[in-house]
């Protein structure tokens, strides 16, 4: 008896896990597609069924629409000439304009920011706060007991150290004195806009229908972006063979001029920022492109290219 009931136990919490995963344990940054990009883009993700976890492509057409001589950020517009105003501003957002390129593409235009001070001497630490740009004077405390320490989650942080709000990834938080597990400011600060907002200051890359790449260690689905992959005249489709898995036809691609399908990939080695990168139509309307692990892809071997092409 005591046998069946420790049986029938296990299927009941076997049959509760299962059900916990089928309700909220939608996890995004499981799904395929360059995430972070889109939604620091501002795209709405667009499901088969609105329960699903996933988006299967991203509505991107208010993105799309957006004048070329405005810049946006969150939900404002500025005009050419219009200075980026504290409450769209990040810390290192220093002296921002709104520009025209010489493409003729508006996007902001900030002060270079070079905040390097050097590591801090033995013994020493800065002081840091996530509502400045740079890291702030160095302290050298006469026993390292005085330092202070906040706990998060369980694990213990030292002032200036860098932590994570477990309940909200976006915020950025900074372990200083005071510190008593509240995630509030001046310890965590939530950015004005994303950090990686592709379009603040790199928007020709967005509006020529670049594809932004990651690093094999990254995940697109959290992290900025590293470089981007713009079309040149050599790049071309390498179509979907496998006709079974091109059941999303109504996802496509578009990179520069080209229109991609769902599964088809983009060839390699066409310059240096294709150079082991796969490219692959997976959520539209941008393809996933990653770079390779190096012990799958050598990144010195490649044609010879011409850098102006
Ligand atoms: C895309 O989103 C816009 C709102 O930004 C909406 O008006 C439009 O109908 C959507 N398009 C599709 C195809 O869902
Ligand atoms: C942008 O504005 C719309 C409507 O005006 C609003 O629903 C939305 O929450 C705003 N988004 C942000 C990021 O402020
Ligand atoms: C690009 O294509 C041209 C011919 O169309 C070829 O001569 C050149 O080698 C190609 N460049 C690369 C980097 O593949």
């Amino acid at each position: 008896m005591g046998r069946l009931n420790i049986i029938f136990g296990l299927f009941f919490v076997c049959l509760k896990l299962l059900s916990i995963r089928a309700d909220d344990s939608c996890d995004e940054s499981k799904c395929p597609g360059p995430i972070a990009y889109y939604e620091s883009l501002g795209c709405l993700p667009v499901r088969k069924k609105p329960e699903d976890c996933c988006a299967y492509k991203y509505n991107c057409t208010e993105v799309e629409s957006r004048s070329l001589d405005k810049c946006y950020v969150n939900n404002h517009s500025y005009d050419l000439g219009e200075k980026l105003k504290d409450e769209d501003a990040n810390p290192c957002d220093i002296g921002c304009t709104c520009l025209m390129s010489y493409t003729d593409i508006a996007a902001f235009n900030c002060a270079i920011v070079d905040c390097f001070q050097g590591p801090a001497k033995p013994g020493c630490y800065r002081k840091n706060s996530p509502s400045n740009c740079c890291p702030g004077e160095e302290v050298c405390p006469e026993n390292p007991e005085d330092r202070a320490t906040c706990v998060v989650d369980g694990k213990a942080y030292k002032d200036g150290e860098y932590f994570n709000d477990p309940s909200d990834p976006d915020k950025n938080c900074i372990c200083q004195p005071g510190y008593e597990g509240k995630n509030v400011e001046p310890f965590c600060v939530t950015p004005k806009h994303p950090y990686c907002q592709p379009d603040f200051r790199h928007r020709d890359d967005v509006v020529n229908n670049c594809a932004p790449v990651y690093y094999s260690s990254q995940s697109p689905q959290t992290s900025c972006s590293v470089f981007s992959r713009c079309q040149n005249n050599n790049d071309t489709i390498i179509t979907n063979q496998d006709k079974s898995s091109q059941q999303d036809n109504d996802v496509i691609c578009k990179f520069g001029t080209l229109i991609m399908h769902h599964g088809d990939k983009l060839n390699q080695a066409t310059d240096y920022s294709s150079v082991c990168v796969k490219c692959v139509c997976e959520v539209g309307p941008v393809p996933t492109c990653q770079r390779l692990p190096d012990d799958k892809c050598d990144v010195t071997n490649h044609p010879p290219f011409n850098s102006f092409d």
